[in-house]
């Protein structure tokens, strides 16, 4: 009876093991059996997941509904569901930029002026942005209803992790117009090579390029955050040239009053983590990247290529800046006039300006200035060049024009 004990403990955690995973009812589930009927393309990707081994639909989804009498009993689960069970993941995700999406959304001045559709109707900004769903941002009347983090990546309900590490998993986002990561990756050299060994076969280890995941997601690490983030701005800066055109961009962000004092909307950039407030924070994220170009480039050509990205957004800077302050200019003379006074736009008012001049700034930073340093981080040099830096020397020119026009006009009146 050498072995009893171990017939014991196999007993026990054949009868605990369902309990202790979450796994309720024998299979199928009356769940699975009532929902084969009413919705059964759930039933089917969840029994592809590797958790229909051990789940039911009750694990995440309680079991107070029990028929169509009762629908509204059935919890949606929320990131603590999954926590139960995955708090590494858990953890590292909400510790990083995506969990913060709905705060840096919400701090928007404008967001309350969009419509439903827009927001909780998904339809818009919040089709992106609900993530981070903490008890506050869900109390937002803004907030969609169905709206889960994890499934971002790992769809419901086969939540494969094959899925997430291809990097389409990404693509629903990271486009378009602001950010289009994906377009810059996937005809860049980094995609080129990865796609080319993706259909060739070769498995996910071998494949040489590089995808969005071993760039943002090393080791499975859940937590995203890049050096510069979204806006490319930084502070402090050592580069006293630089920092004058960043001035302007931060009056023009109204974080910085037209004389240079910090605002109200500092703190909303310290919540969200919008920018890197120390050189420590930013020079941490950045030999993070360092270290994983290092796999597969030597270290002064990595450094050489990030620095030349860096000066492109230098670049970028100084043409916004310019900008800037011709329309500034406008509005100190009377030509523009701003409810509250304050001669510079609101840049984080996006399209919602009455003026031409303002909606070609508001192009200029949303969309031709982040081309013009995303394409240089994701080596992507028709990005950079001819939808980012070329389009911004074209609206500078068409900035001149109107103010002129504008200056004009205002004379002869
Ligand atoms: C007798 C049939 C029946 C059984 C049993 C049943 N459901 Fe449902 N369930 C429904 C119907 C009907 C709906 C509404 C579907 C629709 O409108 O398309 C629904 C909706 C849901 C929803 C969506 C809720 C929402 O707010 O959108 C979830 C989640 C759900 N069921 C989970 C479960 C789970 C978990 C169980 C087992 C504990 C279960 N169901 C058992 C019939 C059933
Ligand atoms: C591992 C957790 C998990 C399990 C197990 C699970 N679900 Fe879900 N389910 C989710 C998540 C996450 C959502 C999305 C919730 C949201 O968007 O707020 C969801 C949403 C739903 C919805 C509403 C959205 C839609 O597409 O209609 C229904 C209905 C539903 N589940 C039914 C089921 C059924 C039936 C089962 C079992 C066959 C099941 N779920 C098993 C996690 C799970
Ligand atoms: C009751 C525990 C439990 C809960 C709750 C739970 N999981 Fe899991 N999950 C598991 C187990 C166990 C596995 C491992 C299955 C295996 O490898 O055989 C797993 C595996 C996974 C995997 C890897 C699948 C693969 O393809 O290898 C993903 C992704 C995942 N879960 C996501 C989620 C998400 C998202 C939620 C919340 C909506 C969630 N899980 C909730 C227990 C749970
Ligand atoms: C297609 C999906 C999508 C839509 C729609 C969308 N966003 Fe975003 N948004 C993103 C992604 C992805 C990022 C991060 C991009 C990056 O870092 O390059 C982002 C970044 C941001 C940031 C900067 C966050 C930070 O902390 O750096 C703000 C603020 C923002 N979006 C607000 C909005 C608002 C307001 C709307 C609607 C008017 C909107 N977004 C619509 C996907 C979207
Ligand atoms: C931005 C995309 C993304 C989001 C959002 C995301 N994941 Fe993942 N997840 C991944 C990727 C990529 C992997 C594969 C990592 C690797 O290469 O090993 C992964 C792997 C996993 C695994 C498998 C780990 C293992 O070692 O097998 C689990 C479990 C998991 N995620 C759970 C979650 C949970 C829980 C959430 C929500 C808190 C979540 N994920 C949100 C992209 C994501
Ligand atoms: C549901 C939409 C969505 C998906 C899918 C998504 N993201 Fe994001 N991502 C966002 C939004 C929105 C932000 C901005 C978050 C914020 O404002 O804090 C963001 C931010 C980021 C950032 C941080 C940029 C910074 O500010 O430093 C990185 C890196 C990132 N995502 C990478 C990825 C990768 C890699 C994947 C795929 C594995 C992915 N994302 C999938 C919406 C998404
Ligand atoms: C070869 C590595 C690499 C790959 C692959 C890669 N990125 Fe990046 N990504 C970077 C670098 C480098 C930066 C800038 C980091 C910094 O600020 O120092 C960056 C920045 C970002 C940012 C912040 C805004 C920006 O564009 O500068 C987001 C969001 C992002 N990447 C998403 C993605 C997504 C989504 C994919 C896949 C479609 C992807 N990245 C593929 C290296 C990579
Ligand atoms: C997983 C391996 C891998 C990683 C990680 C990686 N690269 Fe690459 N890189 C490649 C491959 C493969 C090519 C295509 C080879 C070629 O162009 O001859 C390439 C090409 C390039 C090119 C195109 C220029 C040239 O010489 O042809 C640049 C620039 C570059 N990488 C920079 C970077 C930077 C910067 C990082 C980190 C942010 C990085 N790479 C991370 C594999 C990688």
């Amino acid at each position: 009876m050498k072995y009893a004990r171990y017939v014991v403990l196999w007993l026990l955690f054949l009868g605990l093991g369902p309990f202790l995973t979450g796994k309720l009812w024998a299979r199928p589930s009356k769940c699975e059996e009532c929902h084969a009927k009413i919705t059964p393309g759930i039933v089917k990707q969840f029994q592809r997941s590797k958790m229909y081994k051990t789940l039911t639909c009750a694990s995440c989804h309680g079991k107070s509904h029990q028929s169509e009498a009762d629908v509204d009993k059935a919890k949606l689960p929320t990131i603590e569901t999954c926590k139960r069970c995955h708090a590494k993941q858990a953890k590292q995700y909400m510790s990083g930029k995506h969990f913060l999406g709905w705060v840096a959304m919400e701090a928007m001045p404008t967001i309350h002026m969009q419509p439903d559709p827009v927001t909780k109707g998904r339809k818009g900004c919040g089709g992106c942005h609900s993530l981070g769903a903490t008890k506050e941002a869900k109390a937002s009347k803004y907030y969609p209803r169905y709206a889960m983090d994890c499934q971002n990546c790992h769809t419901r309900h086969t939540f494969s992790v094959k899925e997430a590490r291809e990097p389409e998993a990404c693509m629903t986002c990271h486009m378009g117009f602001d950010h289009p990561q994906w377009e810059m990756w996937s005809t860049s050299k980094h995609g080129a090579a990865y796609q080319i060994d993706r259909l060739l076969g070769i498995p996910i280890e071998e494949r040489r390029g590089p995808r969005c995941q071993t760039c943002h997601m090393p080791n499975g690490d859940h937590r995203v955050m890049t050096a510069w983030g979204f806006l490319g701005l930084r502070v402090p800066e050592d580069d006293q040239e630089w920092w004058q055109w960043r001035v302007s961009i931060l009056k023009a962000l109204h974080v910085l009053t037209p004389d240079g004092k910090f605002t109200d909307r500092i703190n909303v950039v310290k919540a969200g983590k919008v920018a890197r407030l120390t050189k420590e924070e930013w020079q941490a994220e950045r030999q993070r990247m360092e270290k994983i170009c290092h796999q597969c480039h030597n270290m002064n050509f990595v450094k050489e290529q990030l620095h030349q990205a860096d000066m492109m957004l230098r670049a970028a800077d100084q043409v916004m800046a310019e900008a800037i302050e011709i329309v500034a200019d406008l509005a100190r003379k009377g030509i523009i006039k701003h409810p509250d006074g304050n001669p510079y736009p609101d840049l984080l008012r996006f399209y919602d300006t009455p003026y031409e001049i303002e909606q070609k700034l508001y192009m200029m930073f949303m969309e031709y200035r982040m081309r013009a340093f995303q394409g240089a981080f994701h080596m992507n040099p028709d990005y950079s060049h001819w939808y980012g830096w070329a389009e911004m020397k074209k609206t500078l020119a068409e900035i001149k024009e109107l103010a002129r026009e504008m200056e004009e006009r205002h004379a002869a009146k």
